[in-house]
């Protein structure tokens, strides 16, 4: 039998309008511009302050974007999976609601929740239904409203942070493009280092947790800095060595946008100059599970069919994650729908 390959075959995104900049959160707590930029790579970052609007709201966004752009009509797509750690709620899941405000009906749709590999694990996911001929066209989002867990008081973490959500089309196909190979990695002996301590089943919300900004995520970066530059260096240099690749074969680094310095540590071990790293660190900062998708977005109408692209991150869990695959589709620059979107 003839092996099915998942294409990624449409990718769109959505950002929130508000720009966070680094002058801003100077007057919100004790930090600069020169501090952010030189420690992070971040200059701004979007926030979405609508009242009433969510993770959802950004992810329904993207997805009603990638359908018009890709002609696709909802009543096609036959599984959606949000990778989420701001979801909606706590049930149901936020793929539910994207579903629902987007006329997507009866199909399977669930969230996951793997933090900053969150994009990495579900379009791994959806990727075996696709190969095992379940489905035909599948919806994967990464969607974050990172700024509903953030302590706007704690200079070490709300630098760091934005809001924004990334969506791709994956279909199956018999050309030997898209998804080649996927490396999953999780070790839960880190979530002491990253975590959010209350609103979850072990501590439920009270006053003394809202008191205490247990709601808010709580992390040791420099704890966190080691384990990312390590494992996600690892990672991708692994799914290289395992097919083959040297840097001169990878035209494209898709790295999780939490820290520029990682990301130089990554591309640096894989061998890869700068121009090959897909970078929106700077303007939209660590969006979580939407780093990735919102790369692919900005960069679509630079990627070429049968490119060479490794994804590659590092997050809370801690989990980590690579995925080599080889771009399935040239962009039609006239055809990419809604481009004021684009930041
Ligand atoms: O995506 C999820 C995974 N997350 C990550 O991968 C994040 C990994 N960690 C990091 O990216 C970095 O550790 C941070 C950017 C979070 C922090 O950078 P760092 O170079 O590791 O700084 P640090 O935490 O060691 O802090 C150095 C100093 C401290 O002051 P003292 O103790 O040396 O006086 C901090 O209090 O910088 C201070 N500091 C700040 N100063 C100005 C911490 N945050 C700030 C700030 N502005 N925003």
């Amino acid at each position: 039998m003839e092996r099915i390959y998942t294409h990624i075959t449409g990718v769109q995104g959505y950002l929130p309008e508000f720009v966070l900049n680094n002058k801003i959160l100077e007057q919100l707590v004790d930090t600069s511009d020169e501090w952010i930029l030189s420690r992070t790579g971040i200059s701004e970052r979007r926030i979405l302050r609508t009242k009433g609007l969510g993770t959802s709201d950004m992810a329904a966004a993207a997805v009603k974007g990638l359908l018009k752009k890709t002609d696709t009509d909802p009543s096609q797509i036959d599984l959606l999976i949000v990778a989420t750690v701001t979801p909606d709620m706590v049930f149901p899941a936020t793929a539910n609601l994207v579903c629902h405000k987007t006329g997507i009906k009866d199909i399977p749709s669930f969230d996951i929740a793997a933090a900053c590999s969150g994009f990495l694990y579900a379009l791994s996911t959806a990727s075996k239904f696709i190969e095992s001929g379940q489905c035909k066209k599948a919806i994967v989002v990464g969607a974050d409203k990172m700024s509903s867990i953030m302590d706007y008081e704690d200079r070490a973490t709300c630098v760091l942070f934005g809001d924004g959500a990334g969506a791709v089309l994956l279909e199956p196909s018999t050309e030997p493009l898209g998804i080649q190979d996927v490396i999953l990695r999780s070790d839960g002996a880190g979530a002491k280092h990253l975590h959010q301590k209350a609103g979850g089943s072990i501590k439920t919300p009270s006053r003394r947790t809202v008191a205490h900004k247990e709601h808010f995520v709580y992390q040791e970066g420099k704890h966190v800095f080691k384990h990312a530059v390590k494992n996600m260096a690892d990672v991708s240099a692994e799914i290289m060595e395992r097919n083959g690749l040297t840097g001169e074969d990878v035209q494209w680094l898709v790295p999780h946008q939490a820290n520029k310095r990682i990301i130089d540590a990554t591309a640096n071990r894989m061998g890869l100059e700068e121009e090959k790293v897909m970078l929106n660190i700077h303007k939209f900062g660590n969006t979580t599970a939407g780093t990735i998708p919102l790369c692919l977005w900005e960069y679509e109408e630079r990627l070429k069919r049968g490119d060479n692209l490794i994804l590659a991150s590092f997050g809370g869990g801690f989990t980590w994650a690579s995925i080599y695959l080889k771009w399935a589709y040239q962009a039609n620059p006239s055809s990419s729908s809604d481009l004021s979107l684009r930041a």
